[in-house]
């Protein structure tokens, strides 16, 4: 026999296809698996009582007032989605340069946290977003002085936030605004004011993104002038990241996270390797609002576009995945 024909014969006792023959032989082998209780949905809510208003770029998501919202929750926890992230809005004229109503102990999101774990307890875990730019004037995510956002004038006013938000109930605040030092700056806030059980799940690593367009439409959390470069990450760069996670480790931060997701898997991979804290990925609203436009003009199939999203995340290494498809994944079985 020739090398050749030796080579070719090796080659077809190896037969990777045998496994993937059968649905129950595939569903045996399969490297990641999915479940509803890595999911955490993301809520928009409004300072009134009653509210449904669907947002236009962003297809099946709404913004709800605080009771409308509560029986959201309640009836999507019966479908199995046990965790939530609630983003704010303010009353209409209450935005100022500091972003004060943020700390508010009657805001929306402070009454939503405390109705909810008023009626589902421990059977829900709520995060909530710990962000100045949909309560400032100027729409930055801190102080702003001479168009420059101000760091450690920031810090204080994010540490309220979250006391505020850890006295509401919440029982993770999530910063997102990339201040340097906030977790530490948060930790030691909620330390102080008696929340030492309250967690830190840190948007430890996130980009200056044109994906997170929608949602600014939905929190109107635009700025007013300028871009958010001068605090969030350039998409270029990862070793940055790598950095970024140590830090917010070393400052106490209890679950990392990556934002956005799909452009980044890279960067989950990266993370997940540097760090034994649990990793959430954030697949944000114009990741989601793509997929849903996309589908709508019938140019793929939502649920299996949804399903190998949600499994790329996973498979690059997040342990939770952050995603506005959380209910329609567990209504129509696409996990
Ligand atoms: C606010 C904040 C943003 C998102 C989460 N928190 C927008 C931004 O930084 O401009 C994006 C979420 C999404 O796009 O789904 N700091
Ligand atoms: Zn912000």
């Amino acid at each position: 026999m020739s090398t050749e024909t030796e080579t070719t014969l090796t080659t077809l006792r190896t037969r990777p296809r045998r496994l993937r023959a059968g649905g129950r032989l595939r569903d045996l082998v399969r490297e990641t698996r999915l479940s509803a209780d890595q999911l955490i949905m993301p809520h928009f809510v409004l300072p009134t009582d009653s509210a449904d208003e669907p947002l236009s770029s962003m297809p099946g998501i709404s913004r709800y007032g605080v009771r409308d919202l509560v029986a959201r929750v309640v009836a999507d926890a019966h479908l199995g989605i046990r965790a939530v992230l609630l983003f704010g809005t303010p009353e209409e004229g209450a935005k100022d340069e500091q972003g004060s109503a943020a700390s508010r102990p009657d805001s929306a999101v402070a009454r939503a946290v405390g109705e909810i774990k008023q009626k589902l307890g421990d059977d829900i875990v709520v995060v909530t977003d710990v962000c100045l730019c949909a309560y400032t004037s100027h729409g930055h995510c801190g102080v702003l002085r001479h168009g420059r956002v101000i760091n450690d004038e920031t810090l204080p006013l994010l540490e309220a936030m979250a006391v505020a938000h850890a006295r509401a109930g919440a029982d993770l605040v999530a910063p997102s605004d990339m201040m340097d030092g906030r977790v530490a700056a948060i930790r030691a806030g909620l330390d102080d004011a008696g929340f030492a059980d309250t967690g830190v799940l840190s948007y430890a690593v996130k980009y200056a993104s044109a994906y997170y367009g929608p949602f600014r439409d939905a929190a109107e959390s635009s700025p007013a002038s300028g871009d958010r470069k001068a605090y969030q990450m350039d998409p270029a760069n990862v070793r940055e990241a790598i950095r970024e996670a140590r830090l917010d480790e070393g400052e106490g931060a209890d679950i990392l996270m990556v934002k956005p997701a799909l452009a980044y898997l890279d960067v989950i991979r990266a993370v997940r390797a540097e760090t034994v804290l649990p990793l959430a990925a954030y697949n944000v609203s114009g990741e989601y609002s793509a997929v849903k436009a996309a589908a709508e003009r019938g140019w793929m199939d939502e649920g299996a576009v949804v399903r190998e999203n949600l499994r790329a995340m996973a498979r690059a290494g997040a342990d939770i995945i952050i995603t506005y498809h959380a209910r329609d994944a567990l209504e129509q079985g696409w996990l």
